[in-house]
């Protein structure tokens, strides 16, 4: 095994205030901790926090050390862009609108199916290097652009595919309630999913199912029924629910088992509470909001309650072409007044409990992999320098993976 490499002298090291926790509700946020210090890593995993002489010295001086983001609501992999799109929607034109006109997903939908796997997987690639770059380790991937039994489990292959091509890690997830396809009604196409769930879990690595709640896509019973079907196949249930318009989904969702609620532009303040204390997170996702011009969640309120909040980009070709989580915390901050805390906390070891990954990553604790930034600063210039750039490096297991060509002399120090 190599020598520990040692991060020494950061102005900052993002610390848990109990070592075991696997989330933490924002109500608490203030608890985590950053202090000065180093930090050690060992055998893919996080070895301590002094370094000493067996260790490689990588200079953190002026740097914050904080774990990898996770990003656990994107749509990759997906095929092409819609920018002629976001033009109407920047005119007025409303996304439903969109939508009904053959827009939207099923546009998304047609540019999948036209091009090959290898097209496919060389756009999500490059995608999933700007995330890596932005201080993205670990990300979901969905399907729902596939809109047909063969579709699905395509683009559901090709997600799992991506994971095994790319520096970072990841779950998939299989959004198989997404758009209605043609020829279908919701309930005839919910026959369709039922039908296709032992393949899903024979032929791919989903371990977990997704649906799009709207008045444009599908139903609340439609969800009741995704998650008697999550349970019977031993897959987790995510919900994009209360994004353009309230159906009541949150508290539908709560008892369909979801481990996750999606969105909530729409949520409506007399459900916020079903959040608190529920084993289901809300995961906000303020990029679309700021592109689809969408309402802002009661977030504050959110994340006084005691509710498990997270943040994602909701990368997709649609309602939110962004890969940059460092953006996404400056337009949580600056939207729903959060601090800085409450968003690190948002965009990591909360995001990796919605992917059941948190006893593992998400946290700098002794022990969990070694999923590390190096920030080219404080944290608190992560809001604060909108649009910036603040990841100097990447180590994901341990190694570095990528590093900013301005901090390159910190790695240029003599071997252990
Ligand atoms: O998370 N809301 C539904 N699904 C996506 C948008 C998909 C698209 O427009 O292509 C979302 O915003
Ligand atoms: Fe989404």
């Amino acid at each position: 095994m190599s020598a520990p490499i040692a991060l020494t002298g950061a102005a900052e090291v993002l610390r848990l205030p109990e070592e075991d926790l696997e989330r933490l509700p924002q109500s608490r946020a203030e608890e985590l901790r950053l202090e000065p210090g180093d930090l050690v890593m060992h055998g893919g995993r996080i070895a301590g926090f002094a370094a000493d002489g067996s260790c490689r010295r990588i200079d953190a001086s002026g740097c914050a050390v904080v774990p990898g983001f996770v990003d656990c609501h994107t749509h990759l992999p997906f095929g092409g862009w819609r920018a002629d799109e976001y033009a109407r929607k920047v005119a007025g034109v409303p996304y439903a609108e969109i939508a009904r006109s053959g827009g939207g997903i099923r546009s998304s939908a047609r540019a999948l199916a036209a091009l090959s796997d290898g097209e496919i997987l060389a756009q999500a690639r490059a995608l999933a290097a700007e995330m890596l770059h932005h201080g993205t380790t670990t990300f979901e991937g969905k399907s729902g652009y596939g809109l047909s039994v063969a579709g699905e489990l395509r683009a559901l292959e090709l997600a799992g595919r991506l994971l095994d091509e790319v520096p970072q890690t990841g779950t998939v997830t299989a959004l198989l309630a997404h758009a209605v396809p043609e020829g279908h009604d919701t309930a005839s196409w919910m026959d369709e999913v039922e039908g296709m769930l032992d393949a899903v879990r024979a032929r791919t690595r989903a371990d977990a199912l997704d649906i799009f709640v709207e008045s444009v896509a599908f139903s609340n019973d439609d969800l009741l029924r995704m998650g008697r079907l999550a349970a019977a196949h031993g897959l987790a249930l995510r919900a994009h629910v209360e994004q353009l318009s309230s159906h009541g989904s949150v508290p539908v969702a709560v008892t369909a088992g979801a481990r996750s609620v999606d969105h909530l532009s729409c949520l409506p303040p007399e459900d916020i509470g079903v959040l608190v204390g529920a084993e289901c997170a809300a995961v906000l996702l303020p990029g679309a909001e700021f592109l689809g011009g969408e309402r802002t969640p009661p977030a504050r309120e959110l994340a006084g309650s005691g509710a498990v909040c997270v943040l994602a980009t909701d990368l997709n070709p649609g309602t939110s072409p962004i890969v940059s989580m460092p953006l996404i915390a400056g337009l949580a901050v600056r939207r729903y007044g959060w601090s800085i805390k409450e968003t690190l906390l948002a965009m990591t070891l909360n995001a990796a409990w919605v992917l059941g990954l948190s006893g593992e990553r998400g946290a700098l604790c002794v022990g969990r992999r070694a999923d590390v930034l190096l920030l080219d600063g404080p944290v608190a210039h992560i809001p604060y320098r909108f649009g910036h750039n603040p990841v100097a490096a990447v180590f994901i297991a341990g190694e570095p993976v990528w590093v900013r060509e301005d901090h390159a002399w910190r790695f240029e120090g003599p071997a252990a």
